[in-house]
């Protein structure tokens, strides 16, 4: 069974990060080091060419029938939230590993290659920029962001170098179109939805789109026992009416809008000092870009209001921004069919969470497949997947493979291997 031995990867790399106690493999730490040789390692025994980009992009090859062919790109990311579970991100390399694995052991090679890549920063943990790795190979990477800083200081430039990289380099990480057939991710639905269909696997429509911002609150800095209330400006308290504020307008939109505070810090940070300032962060999301945008245009009015009423000075800026990435109909169906194959019934869903797919639309049509994902906990050490739930997706991603048949000019497609039957 394909998923046993997936499942046996997937606690291998569980237990690679920054503590024991709770999973962290943060990009270009020493554990995401370990991480990538061990997927390397992985990569090889499965018959690929594997090298590591200039960002840390773990990339594996395996030739089609004759070599040099364009790819289909598999993959996903292999760094993780703080307090992370063990599936967001390499359930969907090791899961391609275990398919090309699969072809390997039984001689076939098809009429294009596959790729298989673990992406090095889907999750923008460490640097307030994110979709690094697949931005890389989509040839968007913005060089400026190799200047941010760490919150121990160190820049991103600085952060590769360590890695054992070279930054100057990240520019040939990056892929034509042609190169591409298309991109296929795996993922942990990291959702309820699959649950509640009873449904081990389902076909994504779209990945929604995500504004990211930073604010900053000024206030004063004063003495807790003796600025008398009605003279205070506090940043964190105005801080904690705009998380409300945010939550409230959210909370009151019946179009899927989402927003989170992840994340606030507070100056100087003593029990017995009035905060002088405040950051913050906030991720909004919606299916509808139109909607996201109407959205944070009003969030931000909102936390204007409260700072102005406040006598707070503000600074907020975007820091991130993906519009709704939809899955191409073409490729959408040939993941429907490899599902039916299986014998599974086909469900439709959109993806809430952003996936290194946001990135790779801008070389290559995309597609992904989803897992059930237990009680739809993730970003949690709870997260999980079952055995034959991996095995599901494994068994769809391949019977996809050997299936496939890229975009024909004009839209639809044709099989270029034969079709493999029903096992
Ligand atoms: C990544 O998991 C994201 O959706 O932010
Ligand atoms: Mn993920
Ligand atoms: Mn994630």
């Amino acid at each position: 069974m394909l998923g046993d031995e997936i499942v046996s990867r997937i606690n291998q790399l569980g237990t690679i990060s920054e503590t024991p106690e709770h999973l962290a493999r943060i990009f270009l730490s020493p554990e995401h080091r370990i991480a990538a040789d061990l997927i390397m390692s992985w990569m090889r025994d499965a018959g690929m060419a594997a090298h590591l980009d200039a960002i840390g992009n773990v990339c594996g090859r395996y030739e089609g029938d004759r070599p040099g062919l364009p790819c289909l790109m598999l993959g996903s990311h292999y760094d993780t939230v703080r307090d992370a579970g063990k599936w967001d991100g390499p359930l969907g390399v090791i899961s391609a590993i275990a398919c090309v694995a699969d072809l390997n052991q039984r001689g076939v090679r098809l009429p294009f290659a596959i790729e298989v890549v673990g992406f090095a920063d889907e999750e923008g943990v460490r640097f307030s920029s994110t979709l690094l790795g697949s931005r890389a190979i989509a040839g968007t990477f913005d060089d400026s962001v190799l200047n941010t800083r760490d919150s121990s200081g160190l820049t991103m430039h600085e952060a590769i170098v360590r890695f054992g990289l070279d930054p100057t380099r990240i520019g040939a990480a990056a892929r034509a179109r042609g190169e591409l057939h298309a991109y296929v991710e795996l993922h942990i639905e990291q959702g309820p939805v699959l649950e509640q269909q009873n449904l081990p696997v389902g076909v994504v429509t779209a990945i929604s789109g995500a504004t990211r911002l930073a604010a900053n609150l000024s206030g004063m800095a004063g003495h807790a026992g003796t600025v008398p209330m009605a003279l205070r400006r506090d940043a964190l308290a105005g801080a904690a009416e705009c998380i409300v504020a945010v939550e409230e307008f959210c909370k009151a939109d019946s179009a899927g809008l989402v927003g989170t505070v992840g994340v606030i810090t507070a100056m100087p940070g003593a029990t017995n000092v009035i905060p002088g300032r405040v950051s913050f962060t906030l991720d909004i999301r919606a299916p509808v870009d139109a909607h996201r945008k109407l959205a944070v245009a009003e969030i931000v009015r909102r936390i204007e209001a409260i700072a102005k009423r406040r006598e707070l000075s503000l600074q907020i800026d975007v820091t991130h921004e993906n519009r709704t990435v939809p899955c191409a109909p073409w490729l959408k169906t040939q993941v429907a069919e490899a599902v039916v194959a299986e014998g599974y019934g086909v469900f439709e869903l959109p993806s809430g969470a952003g996936h290194d797919g946001m990135a790779m639309i801008d070389i290559a049509d995309v597609a992904m497949l989803f897992v059930r994902c237990r009680g739809g906990i993730s970003h949690n050490p709870a997260e999980h997947v079952e055995p034959d739930d991996a095995d599901a997706g494994a068994r769809v991603l391949l019977r996809l493979i050997e299936n496939f048949g890229p975009r024909k000019e004009g839209g639809s497609t044709h099989p270029v291997g034969q079709l493999r039957p029903p096992l």
